[in-house]
């Protein structure tokens, strides 16, 4: 959600600062500040909306100093306006966070009987009061800090600046990340490595309830209890011209576009000698239940696979939004395997939903985009998805790959546990090799996809419809057409539709059909016929035998080039996203940064 950075610099920072936030920016971008210590003064900017604005704002007001503290914000408490934007002040201290300070009503109302007064709505703004109470009763900025620390309840990653101390900031996690980094002389903070990058590659992660006194010699970490701990320090590798848009309009073109070249590259990593290619941990033999956990288009990913366990390794499978899964308490069994997927590794209901399996199931295997996250790092086993960094909001080349990989484990499990003569192992083996070259063929498609798409720009409500594991692509496609394009849609599975969602179908409504010529292929098209007979403008993605034997009538057709049945979910992303991203276009939306979203969530 809210992106953290701090920088204790041997030059000015404000630059080095605004530079590290747009690598943040993707965590949210509803308003931006820094603050700085200069000549032992502490000082502030803060403005509404893209990073951009406060960019400019810096160029009319500049904010000299070597230490400061940056935030870029998704809001939870308080609308975003300039008193709400971080860094909160009150007095000596000013204060960014990521997260959500849970007691914060009382601890206000604690503050304002001490004679303190709020300026803000949000829960942050409690925290610096909190601190300025101690130090007005004559505490250190050090133990001001620890006795703030333990009155905060909720999920938190806080950096701190203090008026008078150039050489100081102090850095706590609790449910949201942070990291530390280390430079000549000069020491960072960051909510991930990604935002460090172009200042240092050395890394220490705080753990669960750390908290860090930094100077420009070092960085003191403690941990929950109190005591001094010694937390390794990582060399991360991040390409940083990796963040780049290479020439295309958005991040999510350049990021779908890339899905042929990030999917040859997982297969290469995960295939060898004509089998998967995974770590010895990964033995399905005597699982006997899989349960996957995700959020958003993790969470589709995972209904995808759920087809492939069950129908390629007949491993009974189920799925859950990580969101729920904790609260409805299901009973895990030891002889069960958990796994969570997340492309930042970050999420925070997912992460929560791993420490809930955790000791409860024989193996909690992760597979994320961010091998240094907290998800991967809590796991008993990560599996890196290989996708490169992404950057568009909208997830589109993390789907993918989250489909390659389970699609290799599904494949695993199906020869661990005695599913899969070689024969079929071979076919299915080339059928996923096959991908990246009719995702290269797919991608050809899209200026077809955007003369469909200027029409579905007009649309108020738009719906999606499969069958069998493209039912969660019709999920998938909703969603990011919504997300970007702000048109309502829904997915449902095609039966599904005679049960309440076909009294929606006028000529007004486009249904988009996603129809490989499978076995269910004839299904779904009675089920599109139906939304015929009731007016309803179909698009039809399908091959071209499917679009000859079922396109007459429909409003538009759309031919792909024919794949195989089971793995067609990863091929048929590519229109889906492709669709979302040119009716986005056609809408003049932020296709990137859409409204109201982040691209990490790190909140419950
Ligand atoms: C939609 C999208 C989100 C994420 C979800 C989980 O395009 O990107 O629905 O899939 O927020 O995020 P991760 O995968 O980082 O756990």
């Amino acid at each position: 959600m809210c992106g953290i950075v701090g920088v204790l610099g041997n030059h000015e920072v404000a630059p080095l600062i605004v530079e590290a936030l747009k690598r943040l920016e993707y965590r949210g971008y509803d308003s931006a500040g820094i603050a700085t210590v200069n000549r032992g003064r502490l000082d502030r900017r803060r403005a509404v909306g893209k990073l951009v604005n406060l960019s400019d704002l810096l160029v009319h007001e500049p904010l000299a100093g070597k230490s400061g503290i940056g935030h870029t914000r998704w809001a939870t408490h308080g609308a975003a306006t300039t008193v709400n934007a971080h860094p909160h002040r009150s007095g000596p201290v000013a204060v960014v966070h990521n997260g959500i300070i849970e007691n914060f009503r009382e601890l206000r109302e604690e503050v304002t009987a001490a004679g303190l007064t709020p300026e803000s709505q949000t829960d942050t703004e409690t925290v610096a009061l909190v601190l300025r109470m101690f130090m007005d009763r004559g505490l250190s900025p050090v133990d001001a800090a620890r006795e703030t620390l333990t009155r905060l309840h909720g999920a938190f990653a806080l950096c701190f600046l203090f008026d008078g101390e150039e050489d100081l900031m102090i850095a706590a996690r609790k449910g949201s990340p942070l990291a530390i980094g280390h430079g000549e002389g000069e020491m960072f903070v960051g909510s991930d490595a990604i935002a460090l990058a172009p200042m240092t590659d050395r890394i220490t992660y705080l753990e669960e309830g750390d908290w860090a006194v930094i100077t420009r010699a070092g960085a003191q970490i403690y941990d929950a209890a109190g005591r001094l701990a010694n937390r390794a320090e990582t060399r991360i590798q991040i390409d940083a011209t990796r963040i780049e848009k290479g020439g295309y309009k958005h991040f999510m073109a350049k990021e779908i576009a890339e899905q042929p070249v990030v999917i040859a590259d997982a297969l290469k990593h995960y295939v060898q000698d004509g089998a998967p290619n995974l770590p010895a941990e990964v033995d399905f033999t005597g699982v006997d239940r899989l349960t996957l956990v995700a959020c958003g288009t993790a969470s589709y990913a995972c209904l995808v696979a759920k087809y492939w366990f069950e129908q390629i390794a007949g491993l009974p499978c189920e799925v859950d939004i990580a969101s729920e899964f904790r609260y409805r308490e299901p009973p895990l069994s030891d002889r069960s395997w958990a796994l969570f997927v997340s492309q930042s590794g970050e999420t925070a209901d997912t992460l929560a939903a791993l420490r809930y399996a955790s000791g409860k199931v024989a193996k909690v295997v992760s597979v994320v985009n961010v091998p240094t996250s907290s998800i991967a790092r809590e796991s008993d086993l990560a599996l890196p998805i290989l996708a490169g960094v992404e950057v568009g909001v909208a997830s589109t080349k993390a789907f993918t790959c989250q489909l390659t990989v389970l699609a290799l484990l599904a494949l695993k499990a199906a020869l661990d546990r005695g599913r899969l003569a070689p024969a079929d192992l071979a076919a299915h083996l080339g059928a996923l090799a096959a991908l990246p070259g009719l995702m290269n063929h797919t991608l050809g498609l899209s200026g077809d996809i955007a003369a469909l798409a200027s029409d579905l720009a007009k649309a108020q409500d738009i719906l999606f419809l499969g069958r069998g594991s493209m039912y969660p692509l019709a999920l998938e496609g909703a969603l990011k057409l919504k997300e970007i394009s702000y048109i309502h849609a829904e997915g449902y599975a095609s039966g599904e539709l005679k049960h309440g969602p076909i009294a929606l179908i006028d000529a007004q409504v486009p249904v988009i059909v996603l129809a490989p010529r499978d076995a269910l292929f004839e299904k779904t098209v009675s089920n599109m016929q139906e939304v015929m007979a009731r007016h309803g403008k179909v698009l039809l993605i399908s091959d071209a035998q499917g679009v000859a034997e079922a396109g007459k009538g429909c409003w538009k057709t759309l031919t792909l080039p024919a794949c195989d049945s089971a793995f067609a979910p990863i091929l048929y992303s590519v229109p889906a996203q492709l669709l979302a991203y040119h009716t986005a276009i056609a809408k003049g939306t932020d296709v990137d940064q859409p409204r109201n979203l982040a691209k990490s969530v790190t909140v419950e």
